[in-house]
């Protein structure tokens, strides 16, 4: 077993999953806006720090993904963030990419940027206690998305990445996101998604990266938002499972998938059937950003000195979580 392969797994097994709080400035203003609270470096912290020491960490989380504040911000305690993160025995991460841009020549997709100086980066996230990175490549559906040239130049970009990341000791988690806005059924997601990640991992062979050090996090398999055709949480879990089953090399490790705008119910339900119908030897667990904190940040917005209070919340979305990462979930466990 390589070095990358046992950090993979530790973040990813046992029941275990990543909290995605990697949410830049700007993301998280807006979260912070929606319940009425002032963005500051502070109060950033102070709702990170909440969710960070709470007890769950220890027995769901495997690793959190950071952003490059709060990497560098110092908790009330005194330890660094990544130093509390440690000490609960999950792994700190860190988003590396710098967002989505304009494509060139197809001016209503994304590409993702920060290669540039990304080794040196690195170096420093490694320093400061990263093992794992992320970087986001996104992906829109409709009859002519996603283009030729969006498929094609950011699964290049997730290959260089990825082999960057590597060359310094973390595992790189590899998230193609093609985005549930529009009316397309769940036979094209299906379809396109299945396309962008097959056609990720021909670029990740082609860099020679190491697959069982990688760590997919890939949408759901969800008609968009606006269809009428909805299908149901079985046949959600189903096609998930196809898709992964039939584009991803048995090399890879595990998949963590993203909530992508899904409830928190509605991540968790899926995320268990997934794990309940999986005819594969891969993990499945989850990386969530809104499904994981949603709740915990309107409790802790109407009064952030009530950190039990916050941390009763997450601990229960927490384990709500694991126990569908291993197929275990109810909805009686839910409203216990
Ligand atoms: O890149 C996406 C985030 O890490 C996951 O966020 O679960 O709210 O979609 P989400």
């Amino acid at each position: 077993m390589t070095e990358l392969n046992k950090i993979a797994l530790q973040i990813i097994s046992n029941g275990k999953g990543i909290l995605a709080a990697d949410e830049s400035n700007g993301t998280m203003t807006k979260r912070l806006d929606a319940v009425n609270v002032t963005s500051t470096p502070e109060n950033r912290l102070l709702f990170r720090e909440t969710l960070f020491s709470s007890e769950s960490m220890r027995e769901c989380i495997g690793g959190v993904i950071l952003f490059d504040e709060t990497i560098n911000q110092i908790t009330s305690s005194g330890k660094s963030v990544p130093d509390l993160i440690s000490s609960t025995g999950a792994t700190p991460g860190i988003k590396v990419d710098t967002g989505a841009k304009i494509l060139a020549n197809s001016s209503e997709e994304k590409i993702t940027e920060g290669l540039d100086g990304l080794r040196e980066r690195l170096k420093t996230y490694y320093k400061l206690g990263a093992r794992f990175t992320k970087w986001r490549g996104v992906y829109s559906i409709s009859n002519k998305y996603p283009s030729e040239l969006a498929i094609y130049s950011n699964a290049h970009a997730l290959a260089r990445y990825s082999a960057l990341v590597q060359e310094c000791g973390m595992v790189p988690i590899v998230e193609p996101e093609l985005l549930m806005d529009g009316d397309h059924s769940a036979e094209v997601c299906l379809s396109k998604t299945s396309e962008v990640i097959k056609r990720c991992f021909e670029q990740l062979i082609f860099h020679k990266i190491d697959l069982t050090g990688v760590i997919l996090k890939p949408n759901m398999i969800l008609a968009g938002n606006q269809s009428k055709n909805k299908i149901s949480n079985e046949e959600v879990s189903k096609k998930t499972v196809q898709c992964l089953r039939d584009s991803v090399p048995n090399e890879v490790p595990g998949i963590a998938f993203l909530s992508g705008g899904q409830s928190e119910i509605e991540a968790t339900k899926n995320l268990d059937l997934i794990n309940k119908n999986n005819n594969t030897e891969f993990k499945m667990t989850f990386s969530y950003g809104r499904a994981l904190q949603q709740s915990a940040l309107k409790k802790w917005s109407k009064n952030n000195k009530d950190i039990k209070d916050t941390q009763i919340t997450f601990n229960h979305r927490a384990k709500m979580c694991s126990l569908a990462a291993q197929g275990k979930w109810s909805n009686e466990l839910e409203s216990k």
